[in-house]
């Protein structure tokens, strides 16, 4: 539990504030029961995420890629969101006269469910497929797949996952969009990213230098936690609903 000193700083602390960004990562999922990349349970056949999600490890063996990609589409479709997506949710709501938005890291698509509106998935959707030769878009794509990798239903070449992998850039025009935010944001949330990320570290960085009041939501220490105003030790799902 929350001391009533510490819930009362942050609730003012949102009452005061004029634009709040969250930025959120793989462990505000992880109570949903999908695993995390980094720590227990983060690891499949031997790979780490860093040798699976890349273009290099896709152009070796897109069949292996997609296997991995089916087994945590499989988990992502069977999961639900938990009290830490729904609170973000009904803090949106709850701050709708506000300039309020979501960066998540996330790919399972959970904060979209839970009824998050402004959000930007900085990593794109595990449900959605491009097309490797035309750029075809294909959302909702189902999963189990029948062929790996899926054609594309407009040319038949393979699709790829439509993720931002390991050595690829960010679009530019999201980028900027999402630093100019940041930069202006007067309260920021940062729950569940071990911080191991370039970009999305940098991202919260620039509201914190910027003079962002900043809370970090994480069970372990992050590389964030030594920049942030508040850091509470402890789950998302369990920490969210007492502070919003
Ligand atoms: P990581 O797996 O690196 O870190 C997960 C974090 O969640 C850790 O700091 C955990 O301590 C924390 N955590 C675990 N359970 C939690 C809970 N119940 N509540 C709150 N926090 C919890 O995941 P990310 O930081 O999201 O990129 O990783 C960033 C990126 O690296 C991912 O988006 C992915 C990955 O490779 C791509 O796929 C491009």
């Amino acid at each position: 539990m929350l001391s009533p000193d510490i819930k009362n700083e942050i609730s003012q602390k949102i009452i005061a504030s004029r634009q709040i960004a969250i930025l959120t990562g793989a462990g505000i999922s992880a109570e949903s029961g999908i695993p995390t990349f980094r720590g227990n349970g983060g690891h499949w056949k031997n790979f780490r995420a860093e040798e699976l999600a890349t273009p290099d490890a896709f152009r070796r063996d897109p069949k292996l890629v997609w296997e991995w990609y089916e087994m945590r589409r499989s988990i992502c479709k069977k999961s639900l969101p938990n009290p830490g997506h729904i609170a973000i949710a009904e803090l949106e709501k709850q701050n709708s006269s506000k300039k309020f938005h979501l960066f998540t890291q996330n790919v399972d698509g959970l904060h979209r469910q839970a009824g998050s509106k402004k959000l930007t998935e900085l990593h794109g959707n595990i449900f959605t497929g491009r097309c490797t030769k035309c750029n075809h878009i294909e959302e909702n794509l189902d999963t189990p797949l029948s062929t790996l990798p899926p054609p594309c239903p407009q040319c038949s070449s393979p699709m790829r996952p439509h993720i931002l992998w390991f050595g690829e850039t960010y679009d530019p025009k999201m980028l900027e969009n999402s630093i100019e935010f940041l930069r202006n944001s007067d309260l920021i949330l940062i729950i569940g990213t071990s911080g191991q990320v370039t970009v999305p570290v940098y991202l919260a960085q620039e509201a914190i230098q910027a003079g962002a009041f900043s809370v970090e939501i994480n069970p372990e220490e992050s590389t964030l936690t030594s920049s942030v105003d508040i850091s509470l030790r402890g789950k998302s799902g369990e920490i969210l609903p007492q502070i919003i």
